[in-house]
């Protein structure tokens, strides 16, 4: 069967899109556990959108869902729908690898590949067979100047990725995802591994990088989401409680689980 590569849908592109991704009476089960009940969500193009919630509550199977990394997990159940670009996501003839491309993933855990620096950024291109050396090098070059990691490697391009400090190697997946030019970045507790210092350096560049890009950015940290997010989610054991504006929602939320976790880090549902 012939694959399908999600392209904006001509339909909406003539209107200013404004949200990317829809997703409707979302559902996920693994095995028996319901994990995820009846998501509504929708997110906002050139935004940075902030998920919080307590551990276990569904942060990341919702993330991981949007691009189908949870494809691979036994016992897996879906209902509903993830809509981007006006597609459906979860389509049996959508092309999950292009999917990936248009809609990357940076993982809490720096996760370089055991080659050069150079060679990582690279990494998501390397079908790009007619590139010469030196395009390949200013395609680097570009990525990690936006990633702001340029001044710091360009004399050692050649050294292992592994060879950077953890703030430096999650910078060089951040420009890995961007090389492969998606649309929307999804980023999960992308900076719970690292010092102060590297997770001011991620923040400012996300603030940036949402000129170009869609952000999904989920955090423990309300602090952190205060900082960068434009939209908050709130997601407690699996559900929605609320969502909106980070503006709004941090000056004044009337929900009181919101209000519970916002204050105390707690919620009772
Ligand atoms: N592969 C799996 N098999 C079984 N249960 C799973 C699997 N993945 C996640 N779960 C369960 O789904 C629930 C939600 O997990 P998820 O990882 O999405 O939470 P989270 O909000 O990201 O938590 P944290 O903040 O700790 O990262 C948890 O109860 C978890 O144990
Ligand atoms: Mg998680």
């Amino acid at each position: 069967m012939e694959q399908k590569a999600i392209k904006p849908n001509l339909s909406v592109v003539g209107k200013t899109l404004k949200e990317v991704i829809q997703i409707k009476n979302f559902q996920v089960w693994i095995k028996e556990n319901h994990i995820l009940a009846n998501i509504q969500l929708s997110i906002p193009k050139n935004e940075i959108t902030c998920i919080i919630g307590p551990s276990g509550s569904g942060k990341s199977t919702l993330i991981r869902s949007i691009n189908r990394i949870n494809d691979g997990i036994s016992g897996l159940n879906i209902q509903g729908e993830i809509i981007f670009n006006g597609l459906s996501v979860n389509d049996k003839d959508v092309d999950v690898a292009q999917l990936r491309t248009q809609i990357g993933m940076v993982f809490q855990k720096p996760c370089v590949f055991p080659k050069s620096i150079k060679e990582n950024v690279l990494f998501g291109i390397q079908h790009l067979k007619n590139l010469s050396k030196l395009e390949k090098l200013q395609i680097a070059e570009e990525h990690l100047k936006t990633v702001s990691l340029w001044k710091e490697v360009s004399h050692r391009l050649n050294d292992k990725a592994i060879s950077l400090s953890l703030g430096q190697q999650q910078r060089l997946c951040i420009a890995r995802t961007l090389a492969v030019k998606p649309e929307v970045i999804l980023l999960d507790e992308p900076t719970s591994s690292l010092d102060p210092v590297s997770t001011r350096a991620i923040e400012e560049m996300m603030v940036k990088l949402k000129e170009n890009y869609t952000i999904i950015f989920v955090t423990h940290n309300i602090q952190q989401a205060k900082r960068i997010a434009d939209n908050l989610i709130f997601i407690c054991d699996g559900k929605v409680i609320e969502q909106g504006p980070a503006s709004r929602i941090f000056s004044c939320s009337t929900n009181p689980q919101t209000k519970a976790y916002l204050r105390d880090e707690y919620c009772d549902c």
